[in-house]
C-alpha cells in the first residue's frame, strides 16, 4: 500500500519519534509499504513520520548511488530505533531533497562518517560505520526521527530566502508526482 507523504508544515515532522520493538503490530507489512511508498515517489530514504507515524523506523535504499559509490550498491535496509552516536570526517556539501519538500533542493553540509546503532526487523542489534552516500542518507533520515528536517541545516539567511517557497509547500501550492498530505497552513520555526 502506498501512503500519502506528509508535507512540511505538519507537526508530526517536528515530533520526537517513539522507539518501537520488532514486535510492533504488522511491522513486516509496514516496512514493505514504506519501501513501496518511497520507491513510488522516487526517494532513497523515508522515515515513518513522513507517513504520519511518530515511531523510530526508517527505510533506506542507497542502490541508485551504486555507480558513484559502490558501497551504496548493497544498502537497502529497514532500521528500527536508529541512533547515530558518533559522526566524524570532513563535512561535505550535497544537494539534498526530501519527499516532504517537493521541488526543493539545497546544499547541506554534513560529516562524512557515521557510527550508527539500530535494530533490524528480526530484532537483531547492529552497530556499524558508514561513509559516502549511505552516511548522508542515514543522517537525513535519522534527523526526521528527532523532529528535524534538512532545511534546519541551512543558514538563517538562506532559510529566510526560502520562506515563501516553504509556505507554498505547507499550503499545498506545489506539484508532486506522488500523493501528499498537507496541513493547509505553514508552521514557522
Ligand atoms: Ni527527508
Amino acid at each position: 500500500m502506498i501512503y500519502p507523504i506528509v508535507a512540511y508544515g505538519d507537526p508530526v515532522l517536528r515530533r520526537q519519534a517513539e522507539e518501537i520493538g520488532s514486535d510492533y503490530p504488522d511491522l513486516k507489512q509496514l516496512v514493505a509499504d514504506m519501501f513501496e511508498t518511497m520507491e513510488h515517489a522516487g526517494g532513497v530514504g523515508l522515515a515513518a513520520p513522513q507517513i504520519g507515524l511518530s515511531i523510530k523506523l526508517i527505510v533506506v535504499d542507497a542502490t541508485p548511488f551504486a555507480s558513484e559509490d559502490p558501497a551504496a550498491g548493497g544498502f537497502r535496509k529497514a532500521l528500527l530505533n536508529p541512533e547515530i552516536y558518533a559522526q566524524e570526517g570532513e563535512e561535505w556539501a550535497f544537494n539534498e531533497g526530501c519527499l516532504s519538500f517537493p521541488g526543493l533542493h539545497e546544499d547541506v553540509y554534513r560529516p562524512s562518517v557515521v557510527h550508527i546503532r539500530y535494530m533490524d526487523e528480526t530484532g537483531l542489534a547492529h552497530d556499524e560505520v558508514y561513509d559516502g552516500y549511505v552516511a548522508r542518507v542515514l543522517q537525513h533520515e535519522c534527523d526526521h526521527l528527532n523532529g528535524k528536517t534538512f532545511v534546519d541545516h541551512l543558514s538563517p539567511l538562506r532559510k529566510a530566502l526560502l520562506r515563501r517557497k516553504l509556505d507554498c509547500i505547507a499550503k499545498g501550492a506545489v506539484s508532486a508526482d506522488y500523493k501528499m498530505k498537507f496541513v493547509g497552513k505553514p508552521k514557522h520555526r
